[in-house]
């Protein structure tokens, strides 16, 4: 042990932050953020290898039972006492998924005061998105298409989750989703990697904030899970991955390499396997690409036990062995299963993990402690007063409401029934989404709280002129009918001039480990939508959903569908401002809705095949089920206005793009309607021919702008050759002269305007 600092920890009895602020680590380390600070190397040397050891293991929180494991499965965790002798012994770099100011504030007195070396203790915790307030879920804020909108609620939930302690958010989560059977695409941004990248970036920037990482309140961003989690076969959660190299780069790292562009310094290793080999212990893949390739100097932990699941997986045959190679492969911090701290000090005794490759690791994770400004002050998001101050205020409800109605996909509106009228209307409200305050936050929300969310009757209530024109009838379950429910709810809707029907998943039918075999509206619902239906009146379909759904029956011939998702703390409110026209919906689909769950996985941006079936009718040997068009019931970026919208007059300038110049491409929007609209106008290209085939479609910008009742505006995108790219024969990045399709368009099926260009020769 070395001599000044056990002194040092003799003096440690006073007040923590007197100890702090002589304490040699503080002294080492000095002020920098943002460099490490060569005297990181000075504190390492005196750290024995279980403390290095201890640097690189992070656990669920044991306070208060452990909030983390009711979204993980149940994993040893110890008790809060154990966790705090563990802190005392240096044999923990922080917790996940705690709660609180109250909580933090005890395990760092903890660390500062009775550690050995005082390195201070790191809070993460999934703050996916919101914190207490409840912003709508990642899938359903894509098809805001703002990536603007984004970046403001990650950085609410960064200033609440802050001021509660947390220094370090899992999230955001960027896995393309490309199949709705997989539970975990509402945590993401979708199917489409454009929409995904901007996403990504936004929600780094928010979290992040821009005063840099040691401001009290920004939260360090991780990026995960690394990677294709979602690609897991037959949808499956944690379902092996055989992707090829070429769609890893085309698809599955852009959004990576953009968060990562964008600031974020960590990222989470996934729990698949990717063509054999483990992620968690993918050499390739997190040293070759992730540093080589990439230039990556951040950390890299796992998932929940991910290095554990090594054995499970068949790839390590025991817990030492799984140490070794989640740690050699690069994975620097191990979450949850304890493995680093038990087996790496053997392991470096043995000479079987070379004492460089730990010092590596523990190089990290000090860097980012120095970054986050905890050596300064190592309680610097941690102020009970603060956190409570910051905590649901209004202008995070008003966000949260802002964020929930911007989220809202119009599917439908036949014959303009929507919006409806405030007044002079009776409505049934019917469904098991019709009240209640189940269902509201979404399934991956640790500190979220049902009883803080807003429901759709109050919302409907308080949106209408005479709240006693709305009746409540459940009418089913999620999953189960309820005794005489289909009855009770046809009463009510035969009593009443309008039914609006909430129906769709309830939120523990999505998320982690929810895949489903069949994306469809639960059939008692179903029953419940025919006998509605059935009663003439009209019904709005308001869908809760956290994936894409394949409508059928009574629920897609309604003649109005509104996609609501999981819209978090103002559900209700939201809603009611869409339903009843105090805002126009404006979202889009940020997935594909299929005609059935069978031609999962589903992305607009497919290939051609060799025999592709023209528009229209199913034609004989052309690619095609003989059930349904291979084509989507509502694709991507899809979603109506209140408004009549045409997209009329392309330019393409002389059509040719020079190698290194740009091609302006323009388009006309009217609204020819009588209410306000907000278009999200999308350009897609198609590369005609080259040397690997290219998708059908892809979408390569979109603006969302408004547009009052009979105006028109022309909207300008600019491309180069950059926009181009792809991952040619030899995996590097290409781009070939020739023949290119272009679409301004309403949705990535919708014709809108569309021509040709040419990227010339160099
Ligand atoms: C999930 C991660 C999450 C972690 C910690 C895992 O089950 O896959 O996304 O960050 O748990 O809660």
């Amino acid at each position: 042990m070395d001599d000044r600092i056990s002194r040092r920890a003799a003096l440690m009895s006073v007040a923590a932050a007197a100890a702090w602020a002589t304490s040699p680590a503080r002294a080492l380390l000095g002020q920098t953020h943002g460099t490490l600070p060569a005297s990181v190397e000075s504190l390492l040397a005196r750290m024995s290898v279980e403390e290095k050891a201890g640097q690189l293991t992070l656990m669920a929180a044991a306070w208060a039972g452990g909030a983390a494991n009711a979204l993980n499965p149940i994993s040893a965790t110890g008790t809060f006492d154990t966790q705090l002798a563990d802190v005392r012994a240096g044999r923990l770099t922080g917790v996940f998924n705690g709660n609180g100011a109250e909580m933090a504030h005890r395990m760092q007195t903890v660390a500062m005061r009775e550690s050995r070396l005082k390195i201070p203790l790191l809070f993460a915790a999934d703050v996916i998105h919101g914190f207490r307030t409840v912003f709508p879920v990642p899938l359903a804020e894509a098809g805001s298409f703002e990536p603007a909108l984004a970046e403001r609620t990650a950085r609410a939930a960064a200033v609440e989750a802050s001021a509660a302690g947390i220094d370090w958010t899992f999230a955001p989560m960027v896995d393309i989703a490309r199949d709705q059977r997989w539970g975990r695409g509402v945590e993401g941004a979708g199917e489409d990697v454009l929409l995904g990248r901007m996403m990504a970036a936004a929600r780094v920037r928010g979290f992040q904030g821009d005063r840099g990482l040691a401001a009290d309140d920004a939260v360090l961003a991780c990026a995960k899970h690394f990677v294709a989690y979602g690609a897991g076969e037959g949808g499956l959660d944690y379902n092996s991955v055989d992707v090829s190299e070429r769609t890893l780069r085309d698809v599955y790292f852009p959004p990576f390499q953009t968060a990562f562009g964008e600031g974020a310094q960590t990222v989470m290793a996934s729990f698949n396997e990717l063509s054999g080999i483990p992620a968690t212990a993918n050499p390739w893949l997190l040293d070759t690409v992730l540093r080589k390739e990439w230039g990556f100097e951040g950390l890299v932990v796992s998932d929940y036990t991910g290095d554990m699941e090594l054995i499970g997986h068949g790839f390590a045959a025991d817990a030492r062995e799984a140490t070794r190679l989640a740690f050699m492969a690069g994975v620097d911090m191990s979450m949850q299963s304890g493995f680093y701290i038990d087996h790496l000090p053997a392991l470096v005794s043995a000479g079987a993990v070379p004492m460089a490759r730990l010092d590596q690791a523990v190089r990290r994770v000090l860097a980012l402690k120095v970054k986050l400004g905890l050596f300064e002050d190592p309680f610097r998001r941690i102020d009970p007063k603060r956190e409570k101050a910051r905590i649901r205020t209004a202008p995070m409800l008003a966000l949260a409401r802002e964020s929930a109605r911007r989220s809202i996909v119009l599917l439908k509106n036949d014959g303009d029934l929507l919006p409806l009228p405030k007044r002079g209307k009776r409505i049934a409200l019917i469904g098991p989404f019709a009240a209640g305050q189940h269902d509201l936050i979404g399934p991956w929300n640790v500190y979220g709280s049902d009883a803080d969310g807003v429901d759709l009757l109050t919302g409907v209530r308080a949106a209408v002129a005479d709240p006693t024109f709305v009746t409540m009838t459940l009418g089913s379950g999620v999953e189960q009918p309820i005794p005489g429910g289909i009855a009770a709810a046809v009463a009510a809707a035969r009593a009443a001039d309008i039914v609006v029907l909430a129906i769709g998943e309830g939120q523990s039918m999505s998320g982690e480990a929810q895949s489903r075999d069949a994306i469809v509206v639960p059939a008692p619902q179903q029953a419940l939508a025919g006998a509605v239906a059935a009663t003439g009146k009209p019904v709005v379909v308001l869908l809760r959903n956290g994936r894409a759904l394949a409508l059928e029956g009574a629920a897609l011939a309604a003649p109005a569908i509104l996609v609501t998702w999981f819209l978090g703390s103002q559900s209700g409110p939201a809603i009611g401002d869409i339903l009843f026209g105090a805002e126009g919906p404006s979202a889009r689909l940020p997935v594909s809705f299929p005609y059935a769950t069978g031609q999962e996985p589903y992305h607009y941006d497919h290939k051609s095949t060799g025999r592709p079936n023209p528009p229209g009718d199913s034609e004989p040997y052309k690619a095609h089920y003989r059930e349904v068009p291979n084509a989507a019931l509502f694709p991507f970026g899809h979603g109506l206005t209140y408004g009549r919208i045409t997209y009329a007059g392309l330019e393409l300038g002389d059509t040719r793009m020079a190698w290194d110049g740009t091609l302006t491409i323009r388009a006309t929007i009217t609204n020819s309607g009588t209410r306000a609209a907000e278009e999200v106008v999308q350009l897609y290209i198609h590369d005609v021919a080259a040397s690997i085939t290219r998708p059908v479609r892809q979408l390569k910008a979109f603006r969302k702008i408004a547009l009052a009742p009979g105006a028109a505006q022309v909207v300008t995108f600019t491309l180069s050759r950059a926009d181009l790219l792809f991952h040619g024969v030899d995996m590097s990045p290409t781009v070939e002269p020739g023949v290119f399709n272009v679409w301004i368009a309403p949705s990535a099926q919708a014709e809108g305007v569309s021509g040709t260009f040419t990227l010339m020769q160099a």
